[in-house]
């Protein structure tokens, strides 16, 4: 009786939590009302059954328990008009929970024709976006092209990539009410670029071009996810899509600056001699902190993350998981980068990936995390502890 009981209870409390919590998607962004039609379609199917199974096992407990005395009930292994119900029954439900999807996914792939072209690229732990330029055409990319100065991998010798647009950070702009395609690859790992309110989603799985297709439909500024656990940084490897009228997005456009004139500006910087410890080399470790990933694992604004804050980091005495304690200095944050491995920091999982620089590059981050500052109140902190 107890267990007919809890059974009923579990069934209640489940209606109940869906009626009233309201636990429902978020507010749709984009044309695809049919997925949360499917979500919902699944929902109700799940759920019927849910509630219809658990009622019938609360009876049949209440209904056929153990009593003194009573005969024991028949075995009855087969009953062919039984099976053949449950059979078509499942058929049925089955066919039902698989057909939307099928359907919505077929459109959700099937591209219009003039949808703008977005590419988006996956690596731990970042997003990068690109555009094509005035011709309409993504420039073509290889692994072998891939370094700090060309992110994207784009072929330096194909001219449709010449005029491509390079996006700068993790935040990109959209036209309100235009059809956009999606374009994904990944540099290292399975990653899954997800935007909730747009209901666009999709696996990108290294070394293929997955798409989707999207029409954002509310003026707005969306947080893009990963939905695939891609290792440490995953839970810090977050973007920006801002849904802006044309005369908005156009402006937004015309500031960003072309593979070409990103290429010349990385050749200007590595001829032209940098003035040690001067504004420029620090502008040059922002940039690779930005491009070899180091910003999903460390903040520069005090905020611990995977790995500790750039903020005040330097100066500062830093306590090692060996009980040892050692000053951050820049011949610390030389070796500590070039062998992360080495030692350990205090309450930090070791899990800083090696990171391919040159000796040129690895001043530069120094330079720009010595520019975060050094703690300002950690001699006063101690001096107060030591009272
Ligand atoms: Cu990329 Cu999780």
């Amino acid at each position: 009786m107890t267990i007919a009981v809890v059974l009923l209870l579990i069934v209640g409390a489940s209606v109940a939590f869906h009626v009233v919590n309201p636990w429902w998607t978020t507010p749709l962004a984009s044309n695809w009302q049919r997925m949360d039609d499917t979500l919902t379609i699944t929902l109700v199917i799940t759920g019927l059954f849910f509630v219809v199974i658990n009622v019938f096992l609360a009876y049949t407990v209440v209904r056929f328990r153990h009593r003194e005395g009573r005969r024991v009930a028949p075995h009855a292994p087969e009953n062919k008009r039984l099976e053949r119900w449950l059979i078509g029954g499942t058929t049925v439900g089955i066919m039902a929970l698989l057909a939307p999807g099928l359907v919505v996914y077929a459109n959700y792939v099937r591209t219009p024709h003039d949808a703008l072209v977005l590419e988006v690229l996956g690596q731990q732990w970042q997003w990068r976006f690109r555009l094509p330029g005035a011709d309409g055409k993504l420039g073509a990319t290889d692994a072998r092209f891939v370094s700090a100065a060309n992110p994207f991998g784009l072929d330096p010798a194909d001219p449709a990539g010449q005029d491509d647009l390079l996006v700068p950070g993790n935040e990109v702009h959209l036209p309100l009410g235009q059809p956009v395609l999606v374009l994904m690859r990944s540099h290292d790992v399975l990653h899954d670029f997800f935007v909730p309110p747009m209901r666009a989603r999709m696996n990108i799985v290294p070394g293929q071009v997955s798409r989707f297709w999207f029409t954002p439909t509310v003026a707005g500024r969306y947080e893009a996810l990963c939905a695939q656990l891609c290792g440490v940084g995953h839970p810090n490897m977050r973007g920006f899509v801002v849904v802006e009228d044309p005369a908005g997005y156009g402006a937004w456009r015309a500031a960003l600056p072309t593979f070409a004139a990103a290429q010349l500006s990385a050749k200007a910087a590595q001829t032209a001699p940098l003035p040690a410890g001067g504004g420029a080399r620090v502008d040059q470790g922002r940039a690779l902190a930005d491009a070899k990933g180091c910003v999903a694992c460390h903040t520069v604004d005090g905020s611990a993350r995977v790995g500790p804050t750039w903020k005040g980091l330097y100066g500062k005495t830093e306590s090692m998981a060996d009980g040892s304690t050692a000053l951050v200095d820049e011949a610390y944050l030389r070796s500590f980068i070039r062998d992360p491995q080495a030692r350990h920091v205090k309450g930090f999982p070791p899990v800083m990936p090696k990171i391919d620089l040159s000796d040129e590059e690895l001043a530069a981050l120094v330079a720009y995390i010595q520019s975060l500052g050094s703690p300002p109140a950690q001699a006063a902190t101690e001096q107060k502890a030591a009272r």
